[in-house]
């Protein structure tokens, strides 16, 4: 009786010890110092932006039908910039023939017309591109209020244009005496009607400013 009290006792603890031994818990563990490695290894990946797509870059334009609003966009995703609508206080006329008399007389009077909206920031842009549509073979005179109301000095100009066929027109040779100060980079023009597309154009254009 007393060597099978004995037998059973053994029995007993030799089952308890291969129990402990056998947990599944290192095993978790395992797997839990695994994962936490592998969780916070991308943590320490460092995601630089491109040469050049910093948030120093400004695109301001004016579009009255949209076409410099969609080459905007296209600079704006491409080089990463801040986008600035150049708006008029008063809006222009909705009606083209009557726009085409508005545009004429301001061009004949030199006008600089009041603008509605003003670039907060401005000390922290390096580079503004600087967009409109072709007015009677010049920038619609609203671009020169917008160029006069700030310091240029140190700063880097990229003029763009959208035009129905003559492109920047007188624009390219005034936009010194409005800008005084800042450093004029080579220009792009892209006729209205073939914007729709003109992603790569405007990608290799900008990857030849070297604005890095
Ligand atoms: C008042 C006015 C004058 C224009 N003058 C010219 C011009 O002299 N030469 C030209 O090629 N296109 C001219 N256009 C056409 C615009 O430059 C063209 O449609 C441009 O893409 C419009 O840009 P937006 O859609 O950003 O306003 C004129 C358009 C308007 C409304």
């Amino acid at each position: 009786m007393k060597k099978l009290l004995l037998f059973l006792l053994s029995v007993v603890l030799i089952c308890t010890l291969a129990a402990c031994g056998g947990s599944g818990a290192p095993a978790e563990n395992d797997g839990g110092a695994d994962e936490s490695v592998s969780v916070s290894e991308p943590s320490s990946d460092h995601t630089t932006e491109p040469a050049g797509k910093e948030d120093n870059i400004l695109i301001a334009y004016f579009s009255w039908s949209g076409n410099t609003e969609q080459m905007a966009q296209m600079i704006q995703s491409e080089t990463g910039g801040e986008l600035f609508k150049i708006e008029p206080a008063e809006p222009y006329t909705d009606d083209y023939d009557t726009l085409l008399d508005v545009a004429q007389q301001e061009q004949r009077d030199n006008a600089r017309p009041e603008l509605g909206s003003q670039v907060e920031n401005w000390d922290s842009y390096d580079v503004v591109f600087v967009g409109y549509p072709d007015w009677w073979s010049d920038a619609s005179m609203l671009i020169y209020s917008f160029l006069e109301a700030y310091d240029w000095n140190g700063k880097t100009l990229v003029p763009f244009c959208t035009s129905g066929g003559s492109g920047f027109g007188r624009s390219l040779d005034k936009l010194p005496d409005s800008a005084p100060g800042a450093a004029i980079l080579d220009g792009l023009h892209i006729p209205g009607s073939s914007v729709d597309g003109a992603e790569d154009e405007i990608a290799a254009w900008i990857e030849g400013l070297d604005l890095s």
